[in-house]
């Protein structure tokens, strides 16, 4: 396949559903490629690392519409030493000690929900896993992290999916209707929780980022806004496809799901299988503000557009080889789902801990589980998850 026509495929519904074989036609011409004009394609385990690691290249958010001036004031957009201060105030809600502490209270949610489900699918009822499990438990999780009301969750995780939107492939100038408006009632309702929390002690990330602002710890108005929304964001979309993507290809590996279930010490393995297989968020991009060299591949030009296909690096056959194939067994499998370098995501740690403990539950909570029917795949280049998952409960 030409490399116009690999990029043509994956812009068209059917290349956003399953991107793979484009990205394998793409990386035959090399790691990374030239789609044109000051415009490339990087699919090489190797050389998305190298790029994602190197200060030539640079995070860049749209002046364009209130969504993309939204995300681009948070630290996703930020670079150097904006980047680094912002990052700093935020990471200490992310550390490793701070996450496993969280362990007991994302199984107490987990548990909960498989027994809602348990009476969904009790009779015999298709149950859609995406709708009653995937979403509510990162949804409750990163509302219980920033300390907002349980009654909004549903609210909350509607305008965040359309706020998602932002984060697909565009042509320049065009942007979304339902992503602005998103971004308009996020804006005020985080606005409003600033409002009415301003002094009041409070122990979550949202309390916490209020007093640096307020303490003049260096966060202004806007970036602590833009901030919470990109966390409320990035907490649950992506982790919600983690599980939902995971619960596919182990209903399609029953032997694997099996062993899983009878021993849960397998989890971190079968996560980070997961997370290359399947990556939650397929794709990413960086500018580069000068030329930039990479052995084996098309020279970058000074002020290119670089899109990163996070999801053809964890498929890279150099790297992993007969990538397409599920084998939990591998050995240091460090997909690049969570990105690399400085802006390393932030919440991975939380997201694996909420599969790590999801999947070995609902697999040992529901043995006789199958396939309900056929499941949906979003039209979404960027995020990769199912619109629906049904499935038989199995008891
Ligand atoms: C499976 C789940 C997740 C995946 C696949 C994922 C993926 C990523 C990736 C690839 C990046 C880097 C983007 C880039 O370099 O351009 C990123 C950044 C980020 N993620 Fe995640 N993420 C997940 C879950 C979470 C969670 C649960 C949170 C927080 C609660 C979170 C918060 C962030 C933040 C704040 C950044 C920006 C870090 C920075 O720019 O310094 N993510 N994520």
């Amino acid at each position: 396949m030409l490399i116009s026509e690999a990029a043509g495929f994956l812009a068209s519904s059917e290349g956003r559903r399953n991107p793979y074989p484009a990205y394998a036609a793409l990386r035959a011409h090399g790691p990374v490629v030239r789609l044109g004009a000051n415009f490339y394609a990087a699919t090489g385990y190797d050389a998305i690392n190298a790029l994602l690691r190197d200060p030539r290249l640079r995070v860049m958010g749209w002046p364009e519409g209130p969504a993309s001036r939204l995300i681009a004031a948070s630290l996703l957009k930020a670079n150097g030493a904006e980047h680094i201060r912002v990052r700093r105030l935020t990471a200490v809600a992310f550390s490793p000690g701070r996450v496993e502490a969280l362990r007991e209270a994302i199984t107490v949610e987990a548990t909960k929900l498989a027994a809602y489900l348990a009476c969904l699918g009790g009779s015999g009822e298709v149950v859609d896993l995406m709708d009653e499990f995937a979403y509510p438990l990162p949804i409750r999780v990163i509302c219980a992290l920033l300390g907002l009301p349980a009654a909004e969750q549903q609210w909350l995780r509607e305008r965040a999916h359309e706020l998602t939107e932002v984060l697909e492939p565009r042509p320049p100038g065009e942007h979304t209707v339902a992503a602005d408006r998103a971004a308009i009632e996020l804006e005020s309702y985080f606005n409003d929780q600033v409002r009415r929390r301003r002094g009041m002690r409070g122990d979550d990330l949202t309390g916490a980022l209020i007093a640096t602002h307020d303490a003049g710890g260096g966060l202004s108005s806007r970036e602590l806004i833009s901030n919470l929304v990109s966390l409320l964001l990035a907490g649950f979309e992506t982790t919600a496809n983690l599980i939902g993507n995971g619960m596919g290809v182990l209903l399609d590996h029953p032997g694997l799901a099996s062993r899983l279930a009878a021993d849960s010490s397998l989890a971190d393995a079968y996560v980070e299988e997961l997370l290359r297989l399947e990556s939650p968020l397929q794709l990413t991009s960086r500018w580069a503000t000068e030329e930039v060299d990479i052995d084996g591949a098309d020279r970058i030009e000074a002020n290119s557009h670089v899109m990163v296909f996070l999801g053809a690096g964890n498929r890279d056959p150099g790297r992993f080889p007969d990538p397409d194939r599920f084998d939990p067994f591998r050995r240091s499998v460090q997909p690049l789902s969570f990105g690399a370098g400085a802006h390393y995501c932030l919440g991975a740690a939380l997201a694996r801990l909420e599969a790590r403990v999801a999947l070995p539950l609902l697999l040992a909570r529901f043995p006789a589980m199958v396939r309900g029917g056929e499941a949906v795949r979003r039209d979404r280049s960027t995020f990769r998850g199912y619109a629906n998952l049904p499935i038989f409960t199995g008891g």
